[in-house]
């Protein structure tokens, strides 16, 4: 954990009024599990149309979630329900929501200039104690942070898709988050049901720094003929206990996002040759080959 330098403004903030700006599939995701843990949540996103979409798919799957978890007590979960969808309201004017939030946490486009504008904006409208946090994958949040003028209340905390489901926040300090940020995205995290790591703003900080070189490195093995993409598939499966193959999984995620993402740490950092690009990959992601999401990437489905 880093220690920048403290705060002068407040200390261990404890989150409960939360913006998230950003209502596609990672920032619903996260606006529903706020909600549900009790946070009172703003989604803003540009257009009403892109927020009733949201709300409308956080109320489906909490209506899944109800059928198994209280499927002898309907009655509690349609309560449970009510209570969530009440935490949540919606906004498309992220300057006017914020001045009441602990929280705002980004989950827009993967534009770090986009991000900064964002940013650099609400900084001036957001109240001193109020903390901010980007969801980004791939970008460095120092470079995101840099557009404010609140350095030690600035961090990541990077979700995993879909977010219901998946356990896991990284909680990012930069060298200037302070101990006191830091300690309050982590009790946030905990709040969520979450379990947290602690990173550095490092590219990719823990699971994407190893889960996209690996990926890299299967296709290169793939492309060099040294294994079929379904024998490899099982073998990191079988062998590895892994519940998806990395051909699987890179065409769960989105061919496009991962050469997105190696794109730009490669060009941060050329001379690293994990970083390095793939023929194959650029091939598949030019003739629109991305994956489950357009019906074909490195398998075709139905
Ligand atoms: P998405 O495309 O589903 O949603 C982005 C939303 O942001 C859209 O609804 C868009 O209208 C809105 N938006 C764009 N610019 C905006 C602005 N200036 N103000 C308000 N709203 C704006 O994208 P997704 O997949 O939810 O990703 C969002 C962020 O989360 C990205 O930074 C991405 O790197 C990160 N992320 C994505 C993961 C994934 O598996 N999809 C996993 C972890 C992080």
């Amino acid at each position: 954990v880093c220690r920048g330098f403290s705060s002068s403004a407040v200390r261990n903030v404890v989150i409960k009024h939360v913006t998230i700006i950003g209502g596609g599939q990672m920032g619903a995701g996260i606006a529903q599990v706020a909600a549900s843990t009790g946070h009172s949540v703003t989604l803003v996103d540009t257009n009403e149309d892109i927020l009733k979409k949201a709300v409308k798919g956080i109320e489906g799957n909490l209506k899944r979630v109800v059928k198994k978890k209280f499927a002898d007590k309907p009655e509690a979960g349609e309560e449970f329900i009510q209570k969530a969808l009440q935490n949540v309201s919606t906004s498309t004017d992220a300057g006017s929501v914020v001045r009441d939030s602990d929280l705002v946490l980004e989950a827009i486009v993967e534009n770090l200039k986009i991000k900064q504008d964002l940013f650099g904006g609400l900084d001036k409208l957001a109240p001193a104690h109020t903390i901010f946090a980007s969801n980004t994958s791939s970008l460095p949040i120092t470079d995101i942070a840099s557009s404010t003028n609140r350095l030690d209340r600035f961090g990541g905390l990077h979700f995993f898709n879909p977010v219901p489901v998946m356990k896991l926040v990284e909680v990012i300090a930069t060298s200037a988050t302070s101990q006191e940020t830091f300690d309050s995205l982590l009790n946030f995290s905990k709040k969520l049901g979450k379990t947290s790591v602690s990173c550095k703003d490092t590219p990719g900080f823990i699971v994407n720094r190893l889960l996209l070189p690996y990926i890299m490195e299967v296709i290169r093995m793939y492309e060099r003929g040294d294994g079929s993409k379904e024998d490899i598939d099982i073998a990191m499966k079988l062998g590895c206990g892994y519940p998806m193959g990395p051909f699987e999984l890179a065409d769960y995620v989105g061919l496009d996002t991962v050469k997105f993402i190696m794109d730009g740490w490669s060009a941060a950092n050329p001379d690293n040759p994990v970083f390095a690009q793939s023929e194959l990959l650029t091939k598949l992601v030019a003739e629109g080959k991305l994956g489950k999401k357009t019906g074909e990437g490195f398998y075709k489905y139905k």
